[in-house]
């Protein structure tokens, strides 16, 4: 994916790809293009009024163009908050096949003034042209914008996102037919709340057909400039009750249909581990304004997995496998995001951000890079040679990509956390549900009892007496520390091979890591060290010896059986067993009920090797569930991660 130009024509913002306006403009208008957003969009969709007794609202707009609409819309809402004086959170999910750079928004912005401070913070949280959905907290978590980069049918397929009001701004019907077809207009019924609205400044008469036949009631009322006529929908209460109608959107596989959270009279919730899981679980939470404790049998102390002195964090890319690439780019590109908002809140540094090479086969990834239209701020494949690069390699540079410092970035995590975050020192040797809370003991203690539960104790989550299990394995590791030597200063950039070697930081280069299957040995074994020197002496001849070793750090991964991070609400294992006994005859009809879950009961897991690339992404699925927001990831994805994923293929191979 590349950033789109926008040229000016007739003194109108103008797209050649499209031979139509991003918006009209009245000649005696302050702000080019507000009025039309006042009449089409705001005032006919009910604003500000139906933002009255809502918490959180859902505005989705197809496509989000030059920004305009959603920095009018964000200025609204921050003027409805201050004038209620409530903290809530507007969800902006921001469609866009062709997104315009910042650059491009600023320039065109910047003509209006009075909406610099909203397109600061906009520029300041916009996402790369990557094809995924990037979303972004602003004004101190008033405002999510969810931009989804890539087609309005691949946006909207395979998501449950309740959206309140729809903003229909995808160019006029006659030169972009896509953005008003009927299978769309079907997409956004299932993504809607009950009682949804939609509004366009156009009065095509086609449109308002497959609007209706979607099942909205459609209204023409006067339109803005020269259209005489614009439409306004509306989405009927249909009187189902809420698991049923939520149901409907998951016939082709109920076991998955993700639980709803009962809303909790005081956000509170417990989590079980405080390693990277577990913190970003918490910050994910803490934004949201949830309270949080954790437990972790080593305090705030880092000390298993996330303890890793210098973890690198790059794609996982997968030229068969379009579901695990969805997610870990999604991942990817999030942890990023994170890791920027945060550096600048910190004195010390914790992302390294230099690039990261990887040698790899020539063949599947100038495939992946073609099929998934990367772009070279992405990745791209580097010029000349590289030592140890074998005939059919090549070495790519992964930008934007680098080395993390868990130690700091936990503790930036913590204080960013803030009161909102207690730590409590125990270990949990079981949990417990009475009917109404879960309870967490060490041994005949209570530990904490809480409505809202999150496992995420790395290799231990089948540890705390939970009648389900998880098929997971345990895979050692060993990272050594290098003093850093006169040629040393060569290695500039982290490189990624069979070992992975990174530049010196503060006077080390971390060299990693060994990978050994069944064992728990917390030795430092000598001779694993002495190879992975070898290793590196294909790439690096001469570099280091073995007087260089100044530390080795021991870890274990904690993988699952399919290599996928175990990420949602825990099922009720004994109602999968009864209700689906029979999916393994392949009947998909709708009779089956809706999965059911052990209540208030989440898991964040098995991160495996890439727990510092997929752990904030998983953070945030598995806050949105709790919290009831818009899913920053497709359906596909959230059953893909689903815990519920190996009872039902148990019962499929029955
Ligand atoms: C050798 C090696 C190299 C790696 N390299 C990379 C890399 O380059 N990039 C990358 O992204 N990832 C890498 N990883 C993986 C990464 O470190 C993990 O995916 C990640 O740290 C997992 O985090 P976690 O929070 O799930 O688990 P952990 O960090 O293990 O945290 C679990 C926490 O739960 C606590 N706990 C456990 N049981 C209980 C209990 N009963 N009661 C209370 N508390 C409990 C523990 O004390 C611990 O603090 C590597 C891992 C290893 C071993
Ligand atoms: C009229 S402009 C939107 C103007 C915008 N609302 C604003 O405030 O500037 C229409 C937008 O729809 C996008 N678009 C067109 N076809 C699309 C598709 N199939 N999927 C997603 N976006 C699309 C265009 O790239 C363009 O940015």
């Amino acid at each position: 994916m590349q950033y789109t130009n926008l040229i000016w024509r007739d003194g109108q913002p103008y797209s050649e790809l499209f031979d139509d306006i991003y918006y009209s403009s009245n000649a005696g208008e302050v702000i080019s293009g507000e009025s039309e957003f006042q009449h089409v969009f705001f005032k006919h969709n009910g604003l500000p009024e139906r933002w009255q007794e809502r918490s959180n609202f859902v505005i989705a707009e197809l496509g989000f163009g030059s920004g305009l609409n959603c920095i009018l819309t964000m200025r609204e809402w921050l003027k409805h908050c201050t004038e209620c004086n409530e903290e809530k959170t507007l969800h902006y999910i921001a469609i866009e096949k062709h997104p315009l750079s910042a650059a491009t928004i600023v320039d065109l912005i910047s003509r209006y003034p009075e909406l610099k401070q909203f397109c600061d913070e906009l520029v300041k949280n916009y996402p790369p042209a990557i094809e995924t959905t990037h979303s972004r907290r602003l004004f101190n978590n008033r405002v999510v914008i969810h931009f989804k980069f890539m087609d309005v049918c691949h946006a909207l397929e395979n998501h449950k996102l309740n959206v309140d009001a729809w903003f229909l701004d995808g160019f006029s019907p006659a030169k972009n037919p896509d953005m008003w077809s009927q299978e769309l207009f079907f997409q956004i019924v299932l993504n809607s709340s009950e009682g949804s609205t939609c509004s366009t400044y156009t009065s095509a008469g086609w449109v308002k057909r497959n609007l209706q036949k979607a099942g909205f009631v459609v209204n023409k009322v006067s339109g803005y400039g020269n259209k005489r006529e614009m439409l306004v929908a509306k989405l009927p209460i249909i009187q189902l009750n809420f698991s049923r109608r939520a149901s409907l959107k998951y016939k082709e596989n109920p076991w998955f249909e993700p639980p709803i959270q009962k809303p909790a009279s005081v956000n509170n919730a417990t989590i079980v581990g405080a390693g990277i899981a577990g913190l970003s679980l918490a910050y994910a939470l803490v934004q949201r304004g949830w309270t949080v404790t954790i437990v972790d049998k080593h305090g705030d102390n880092l000390k298993q997995a996330s303890s890793n002195p210098a973890p690198i964090v790059y794609p996982r890319l997968s030229i068969n496998n379009d579901i695990d690439t969805e997610f870990f780019t999604a991942a990817y590109c999030y942890a990023l995001s994170v890791f920027k908002s945060l550096q600048v809140k910190s004195q010390q540094r914790f992302w390294l951000d230099g690039g990261v090479l990887q040698l790899i086969d020539k063949n599947r990834i100038t495939q992946i890079i073609n099929k998934f239209q990367l772009n070279s701020d992405f990745i791209s494949i580097v010029d000349g040679a590289v030592a140890g690069k074998e005939k059919e390699q090549v070495a790519v540079n992964y930008a934007s990509a680098g080395v993390v410092l868990p130690a700091i970035l936990c503790d930036v995590l913590k204080s960013e956390c803030g009161s909102k975050l207690n730590i409590i020192d125990a270990a949990v040797t079981h949990i417990n549900y009475d009917g109404k809370k879960w309870q967490c003991l060490q041994g005949s203690q209570l530990i904490k009892e809480t409505d809202v539960l999150i496992i995420a104790n790395g290799m231990a989550i089948n540890d705390l007496a939970l009648s389900l299990k998880f098929p997971l394995e345990v895979i050692r590791g060993q990272v050594v520390a290098l003093n850093e030597s006169q040629i040393s200063h060569q290695i500039t950039k982290t490189l990624n091979a069979d070992v992975h070697i990174t530049p010196a930081i503060n006077s080390k280069h971390y060299l990693g890591a060994t990978y050994t299957r069944n064992s728990r040995n917390v030795d430092v074994s000598q001779k694993q060290n002495r190879d992975l020197l070898a290793s590196l002496n294909k790439y690096y001849p001469d570099n280091f010896t073995e007087n260089d070793i100044s530390d080795t750090w021991v870890g274990f991964r904690t993988m699952s059986k399919d290599r996928v991070p175990i990420v949602g609400a825990v099922p009720d294992e004994s109602f999968f067993d009864k209700e689906y006994a029979d999916i393994r005859h392949g009947n998909t009809t709708t009779t089956y009920p809706p999965a059911s879950y052990l209540s208030g009961l989440y898991l964040s897991a098995a991160h495996g090797s890439r727990g510092f690339t997929s752990s904030f992404l998983s953070a945030e699925i598995v806050a949105s569930l709790i919290n009831s927001d818009p899913s920053p990831v497709s359906k596909r994805v959230l059953d893909y991660l689903s815990p519920s994923r190996f009872i039902v293929n148990r019962l499929k191979r029955r």
